[in-house]
């Protein structure tokens, strides 16, 4: 059987801290939009370039490239069992095509956990946040989640760096794009019953814990 999991909630909440928890904890594969358009980034795909015309504004990529690239994507044999989806989708029309997609994996949305935190909390984790150059699943936060040895990954001792679009005026607009654009998919899936509402502003193995019940339930 497959199980799709969507992350929801505004940016900096700990959607990709708590994905990546989660795809050890489950098996399923971790797809993270935002990932992928920054390693097509990394790579110089037209595909990359065209994102970053939106990223470094804090703009949303266009429905129908990011709809191409997470179906493409969902091909690949890891997600055979499904997946923890994080970042995407991101509007109610992204929401419509998984909905048809998934239809093509015998899968469907399973549950959506909505992960909360006020304004204040999101702008100053995203000031302090340092991401993995090799792995953007390798996430730290100078003040709540320190790495080891400073600058250095974990993971991998890759070198930490922070990311262009989390500067505080394109952080501002990302939540404001979220606020726009994104939140029509709380009423979405709320409507659906796979909402789960998990506060966001618990310790980090706290919130993990809560997001487990809710995927016993
Ligand atoms: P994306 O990369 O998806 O960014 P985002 O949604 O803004 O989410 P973030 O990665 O910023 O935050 P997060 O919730 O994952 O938090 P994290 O776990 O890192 O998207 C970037 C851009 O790509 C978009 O602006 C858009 O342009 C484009 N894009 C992506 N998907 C798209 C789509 N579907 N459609 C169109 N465009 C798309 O945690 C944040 C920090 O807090 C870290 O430092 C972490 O260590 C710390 N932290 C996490 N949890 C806790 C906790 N419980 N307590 C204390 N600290 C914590």
């Amino acid at each position: 059987m497959t199980t799709f999991i969507v992350m929801l909630g505004p940016p900096g909440v700990g959607k990709g801290t708590q994905a990546k928890i989660l795809s050890e904890k489950t098996g399923l594969a971790h797809i993270s939009s935002g990932d992928l358009f920054r390693e097509n980034l990394k790579n110089e795909t037209e595909l990359g370039k065209l994102a970053q015309t939106y990223m470094t504004k804090g703009e949303l990529v266009p429905d129908d490239v990011t709809v191409a690239m997470i179906k493409d994507r969902l091909t690949r044999p890891d997600c055979q069992a499904g997946a923890v989806l994080d970042g995407f989708p991101r509007t109610p029309a992204q929401a419509q095509a998984l909905d048809v997609m998934l239809k093509d994996f015998n899968g469907q949305v399973d549950v959506v956990p909505f992960i909360t935190a006020g304004e204040d909390v999101l702008i100053e984790r995203l000031g302090g946040r340092w991401t993995c150059r090799v792995n953007g699943a390798h996430v730290f936060n100078e003040k709540t989640n320190p790495p080891k040895v400073p600058g250095k990954c974990d993971f991998d001792g890759a070198e930490l760096y922070q990311r262009d679009d989390d500067k505080p005026e394109t952080v501002k607009n990302r939540i404001k794009v979220y606020f726009e654009q994104t939140s029509p998919l709380i009423s979405y899936y709320r409507e659906r019953g796979k909402l789960v509402e998990v506060d966001g502003t618990q310790p980090i193995d706290r919130v993990t814990n809560d997001l487990m019940g809710a995927l016993k339930k």
